[in-house]
């Protein structure tokens, strides 16, 4: 009989330890680049050129990056649990991926893409992408986009994310500071349908009364700990 399935909800704060910013931090990512240059869509229909050099500027910093311990953990729960695991995932970074995770959602889009505005088509770019850029699938230059969902615009994989909170039996929310939504209502709906909710955390977050259980500290300790002690003993009710 499988057990409940968990549902993981990952934020900047799980990518800290592999060496990446995270947004709202003293020295964060949008400290020293306002949001409204580079994260929304009026930003990328005023300067293009500026957004794309933004995630240019950033893309190598984000392949480089090797995953932590937090982001091994959750693959090797998803291994050995013997339910489902699914990852939901507000960061573009491809760290997940690269510690071999799957069935990762990225809500907030991925750094190695972009999306043409005239055809639709999602491509992906290690490379830089600029307002020369020519589609390879529909061959219109200058209609490229990061595929980086910026504030204001809808989130990706929302249909899956809905029947992935409405069915956990357990959601946890690791390295978010859980202020931007519709991601900070996750927890809310995965509580009123029945789960059990954990935060992961180095401090309280805005959402703190939706959440059973907190468990402070680096997430490259925490999760670890918390993922040998869950395979110990899986229960159905947690
Ligand atoms: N371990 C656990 N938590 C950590 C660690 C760590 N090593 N380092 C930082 N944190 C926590 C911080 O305490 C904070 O609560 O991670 C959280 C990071 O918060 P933000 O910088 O706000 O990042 P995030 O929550 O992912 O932002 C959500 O906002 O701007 C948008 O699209 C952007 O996806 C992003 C979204």
């Amino acid at each position: 009989m499988p057990k409940p399935a968990i549902v993981i909800l990952t934020g900047a704060g799980i990518s800290a330890e592999s060496g990446l910013s995270t947004f709202r931090s003293s020295n964060g990512l949008w400290n020293n680049h306002p949001v409204e240059d580079v994260a929304t869509i009026e930003a990328f229909e005023r300067n293009p050129e500026y957004v794309h050099d933004f995630y240019n500027e950033l893309k190598p910093e984000l392949n480089r990056a090797k995953p932590n311990a937090a982001h091994l953990a959750i693959t090797r729960l998803q291994n050995e649990y013997p339910g489902e695991v699914h990852i939901i995932t507000q960061n573009v970074d491809t760290l997940h991926e690269k510690a071999g995770s799957q069935n990762i959602c990225h809500i907030h889009g991925q750094i190695n893409q972009a999306v043409c505005l005239n055809c639709g088509q999602v491509l992906e770019t290690f490379g830089d992408v600029n307002t020369e850029t020519v589609c390879p699938h529909c061959q219109i230059q200058g209609m490229m986009k990061p595929n980086i969902v910026f504030f204001g615009e809808n989130l990706l994989c929302m249909d899956k994310v809905d029947e992935l909170l409405k069915n956990c039996g357990l959601f946890l929310s690791i390295g978010t500071s859980g202020v931007v939504f519709p991601a900070a209502d996750f927890v809310r709906i995965a509580k009123i349908c029945g789960a059990k909710t954990y935060e992961f955390n180095l401090e309280e977050t805005s959402n703190n009364w939706y959440f059973d259980k907190h468990i402070y500290g680096k997430a490259g300790t925490t999760v670890p700990a918390f993922v040998d002690e869950l395979l110990k003993e899986p229960s159905d009710n947690f």
